[in-house]
């Protein structure tokens, strides 16, 4: 028996706006992890569990195929995934466990600010620029609105200037990107924050019984922090 599948794998950000916070979660529910920013694995020097550090993008995927038993990941990340996932036919299914309090963001589609915008119809026929494609098409269609997606993998607040995109459907935390950008906030179309999610399958005995211990010691780190 491979001992390292008795170890309850939790996946996290690397690095990004939910690392900190994740890491400062775990050790608030009493975990203890030593930290190596070269590594990608962080064993628990005092239960069970090792942490497993990727790409945030790379969160919903992992735990909808069970190589890992949770992930803490925003919610904007969770649906694009599972959207994505359902289009190509892969699992898609998690458990949400928690809602977490922190990594609130929205989605948002943002205009150059010299640009009239009266409504979303506005957008009918343009381009605009994303790393969201499934989230962005999914409201369009509900708006009755038909634009193109310019799909970029960063950098998405520079497209219009650079002559990619006539709009942006992009992260907002404070605005400050948008702001520095030229843009202006026109239409939310999702709201998120951090959630703790489990993979669909059922855990072991042992892996069940640290998740039982750890959920309540989530909701008293919360409750303490409101
Ligand atoms: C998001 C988004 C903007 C920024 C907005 O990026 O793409 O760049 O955050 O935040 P602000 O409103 O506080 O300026 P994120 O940090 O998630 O990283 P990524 O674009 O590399 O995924
Ligand atoms: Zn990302
Ligand atoms: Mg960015």
């Amino acid at each position: 028996v491979d001992k390292s599948s008795q170890r309850l794998t939790i996946a996290i950000q690397k690095s990004g706006r939910l690392s900190k916070e994740s890491i400062a979660l775990l050790q608030a529910c009493g975990f203890k992890f030593s930290l190596h920013e070269a590594r990608l694995l962080a064993h628990s020097s005092n239960q069970p569990v090792d942490l497993l550090r990727v790409r945030d993008d790379d969160i919903p995927g992992l735990v909808m195929d069970g190589v890992v038993d949770l992930g803490l990941v925003g919610e904007n990340v969770l649906e694009e995934v599972r959207l994505e996932r359902q289009a190509t036919k892969l699992a898609s299914t998690v458990q949400r466990l928690r809602a977490l309090d922190f990594g609130q963001c929205r989605l948002s589609l943002a205009i150059p600010k010299e640009e009239n915008y009266t409504g979303v119809k506005d957008l009918e026929g343009k381009r605009i620029a994303t790393t969201y494609p499934y989230l962005l098409q999914n409201y369009l269609q509900q708006q009755g609105v038909s634009a193109s997606n310019a799909i970029l993998t960063g950098s998405v607040e520079v497209a219009p200037r650079a002559g990619l995109a006539d709009a942006v459907c992009d992260l907002v935390s404070t605005g400050a990107t948008l702001e520095a950008n030229g843009l202006v906030e026109k239409e939310v179309i999702f709201r998120s924050q951090a959630q703790l999610i489990q993979r669909p399958e059922p855990l072991s005995a042992a892996k069940q019984a640290i998740v039982d211990q750890l959920l309540p010691r989530i909701d008293g780190v919360q409750m303490a922090r409101e």
